[in-house]
C-alpha cells in the first residue's frame, strides 16, 4: 500500500529497503542545497545522525538532483527512487525536490518527525514514486485578527502546510478586532489597532473573558516569516481587509470611518456595520498600506478582503451618497465595486494581482482580479465565465472553524456548523457545470481557520487536523484516484507522524 498523504500520482513498490546510517551522505547541488539542509536538519533532530553533504554521487547517499528532463512533471513534480543502495530525488525545479523530500520522509518510521533522538530502524521501503499536483493553489488560511498567534506558531503552521505539500498560506492580518501588521507610515494601526479590551467567548447569550488581548508582527518579523515560508516553497498571501471588517483601523484613525467618532477596537464577533468611508484620503491611505505590504510579500496575489461590507453607513452618509452621484454609480454595491477597483488598479500598476472574497463580485469584478469563493457556486460561475481565476474556499467544505462532530457537547467550542472529515474529502473544486475551459480558471482550494473561538495554536491544530490532510489530497491528488477508504487506511499511519510532530490533532 502507498503510505503517502497526499496520494501521489504513481507509487510502485519494489523489493528491499534503504537504511540510513552514519555513512549516508546527502548529495546536493547549489540549487538543491536548501532542501538538503532541511532534510539534514530533520534527520539530525530525529535520529541524532549528522549526515555529511557531498557533491559527487558515489557515496551511499540521498541524491537531490535537478533534472530538466523531468519538466513534463511541472514545476512542483518529482521522481523519487528508493532502493537498497540509495535514494534519488529528481525534479525540474527545487520545489519538486522539496515535495520529493516530503514523500521520502513519509517512507521512514513516523518518529522521523519526532523531536528526540529516537532509536529506530531508519529504513524506507524500496519504491518508485512519480508525482505532480493537480492544482497550483493548495492553501491554508489563518485568521490572526480575532486571535493573535505568535511568530513560532505561524512558522509551525507553515511547516504543517508544507508537510502536506500545500504551497499557499493565506494570512488574514487585519480585522474589526485587531490590526496585526506593522505599517511604518501609520503607527497607530498597531499602537491602537492591535489591542482590544475584551474577548467574546459566546455570541448569544454574550459572554466575555474580561481580559485584554493584543499582538502584532513587526515588519522585521514578517520578513523572517516570508523567508521561512519561501525555504519551504510556501507563498504567503497577505490579507488586508477593506472596506468592511476594518473597525480596528478606524479605531486607530477615526478619519477613515463614516461617523468621525472615536470607536474602540471591536470586542464582539459578527458582521459589524462600521466600514471605511470612500474619501480620496481613505483610498490613498489604504493604497499606502498596500505599498508597504507589497514591499514585504513578494507573491503575485494581495488579498483585500472585500467580504461582509454592510451598506448601512454609506446609505446614511451624505459624503458617500455624493460620491455615488458624482461617479455616476448605481448605488452602494457599485460604490463597493468602485472602492475595490481603486485597489485593483493600484496593485496592477505595481505588477501584482488583487484577490478578494465572493462579495467583490457585487457591481462587477475588477479586470484581472481573482475571486476567493466562500459563498455559493453562482459567484464562481460568474467569475470563470468572464475569464477570472478563482480559489475555492466554500463554507460547506473548507471552513475548519466548524464542528468536526455532531456530538458538540464533547467538542471544544466551535463557531457552529458541521464539517466532518469525509465531507472535506468529498470536496470537488471544479464544479460539474464548468466547461473544461472554465475549469482551468480554478486555481485550487484552501481551508480556513477563523479564530473567533480559537484562542491558541493548540486549538488551531485541533481544528485543522486531520481535516487539512483530507484537503491536501483534494488539492494535490488526481480526481480519479480519490477514494475515502484508501485515504482512511493511510490516515492511521499518518496520524502517527502528526503525533511524532507534536500536533494536537482530533482523534477520529
Ligand atoms: C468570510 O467568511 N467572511 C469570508
Amino acid at each position: 500500500m502507498c503510505p503517502i498523504i497526499p496520494l501521489p500520482v504513481t507509487f510502485t513498490p519494489l523489493d528491499g529497503s534503504f537504511s540510513l546510517d552514519s555513512r549516508t551522505v546527502i548529495v546536493v547541488s547549489p540549487q538543491t542545497k536548501g532542501v538538503g539542509e532541511l532534510l539534514r536538519g530533520r534527520i539530525k533532530t530525529a535520529t541524532g545522525l549528522s549526515l555529511k553533504f557531498d557533491s559527487s554521487a558515489d557515496g551511499k547517499g540521498i541524491v537531490l538532483k535537478i533534472a530538466p528532463g523531468l519538466s513534463r512533471l511541472g514545476d512542483e513534480g518529482y521522481r523519487l527512487e528508493v532502493d537498497a543502495d540509495g535514494i534519488i530525488i529528481q525534479a525540474a525545479k527545487p520545489a519538486g525536490i522539496f515535495y520529493g523530500m516530503q514523500s521520502l520522509l513519509q517512507l521512514f518510521p513516523a518518529s522521523i518527525y519526532g523531536p528526540a533522538k529516537t532509536k529506530a530502524n531508519w529504513s524506507a521501503p524500496a519504491c518508485i514514486v512519480e508525482d505532480h499536483p493537480r492544482f497550483k493553489w493548495r492553501g491554508g488560511h489563518l485568521d490572526v485578527g480575532r486571535h493573535f498567534m505568535p511568530v513560532p506558531d505561524v512558522m509551525r503552521f507553515i511547516d504543517l502546510l508544507a508537510m502536506h505539500k500545500m504551497n499557499t498560506f493565506h494570512w488574514h492580518l487585519t480585522e474589526d478586532q485587531g490590526w496585526r501588521i506593522e505599517i511604518k507610515q501609520y503607527p497607530k494601526l498597531t499602537a491602537i489597532g492591535s489591542k482590544r479590551t475584551n474577548t467574546m467567548t459566546n455570541y448569544s447569550p454574550a459572554t466575555y473573558t474580561g481580559k485584554p488581548h493584543e499582538g502584532f508582527y513587526t515588519q522585521a518579523q514578517i520578513r523572517e516569516i516570508v523567508k521561512y515560508a519561501a525555504a519551504r516553497f510556501v507563498t504567503i498571501v497577505p490579507e488586508i481587509e477593506m472596506p468592511g471588517h476594518a473597525t480596528a483601523a478606524i479605531a486607530a484613525y477615526p478619519e477613515l470611518g463614516n461617523s468621525g467618532i472615536q470607536l474602540p477596537v471591536a470586542t464582539t464577533w459578527g458582521v459589524i456595520d462600521t466600514v471605511l468611508n470612500t474619501e480620496p484620503s481613505t483610498i490613498k491611505f489604504m493604497q499606502n498600506v498596500l505599498d508597504e505590504v507589497i514591499q514585504l510579500f513578494p507573491g503575485q496575489f494581495i488579498h483585500i478582503g472585500g467580504d461582509e461590507c454592510p451598506k448601512k453607513e454609506w446609505k446614511e452618509s451624505k459624503a458617500a451618497q455624493d460620491r455615488i452621484a458624482s461617479l455616476g454609480l448605481k448605488g452602494e454595491h457599485d460604490l463597493q465595486s468602485w472602492f475595490i477597483r481603486q485597489m485593483d488598479q493600484h496593485l496592477t500598476s505595481r505588477g501584482r494581482r488583487l484577490i478578494g472574497w465572493s462579495e467583490i463580485l457585487e457591481g462587477g469584478l475588477a479586470p484581472g482580479a481573482g475571486l476567493m469563493v466562500w459563498l455559493g457556486n453562482e459567484g464562481a460561475m460568474e467569475a470563470v465565465r468572464s475569464g477570472h481565476d478563482v480559489v475555492m474556499a466554500q463554507t460547506t467544505h473548507t471552513y475548519f472553524d466548524f464542528y468536526q462532530s455532531r456530538d458538540t457537547a464533547n467538542e471544544p467550542k466551535a463557531i457552529g456548523g458541521f464539517l466532518p472529515l469525509e465531507k472535506v474529502y468529498e470536496y470537488e473544486p471544479i464544479l460539474p457545470e464548468m466547461t473544461p475551459e472554465q475549469g482551468k480558471h480554478v486555481m485550487g482550494c484552501q481551508f480556513q481557520i477563523w479564530t473567533e473561538y480559537i484562542g491558541d495554536f493548540k486549538k488551531v491544530e485541533y481544528m485543522a487536523f486531520p481535516r487539512a490532510c483530507a484537503l491536501s489530497e483534494v488539492a494535490w491528488s488526481r480526481r480519479s484516484d480519490r477514494d475515502f477508504a484508501s485515504f482512511n487506511e493511510r490516515l492511521g499511519p499518518h496520524l502517527s507522524r502528526l503525533e511524532a510532530s507534536g500536533v494536537n490533532f482530533r482523534k477520529p
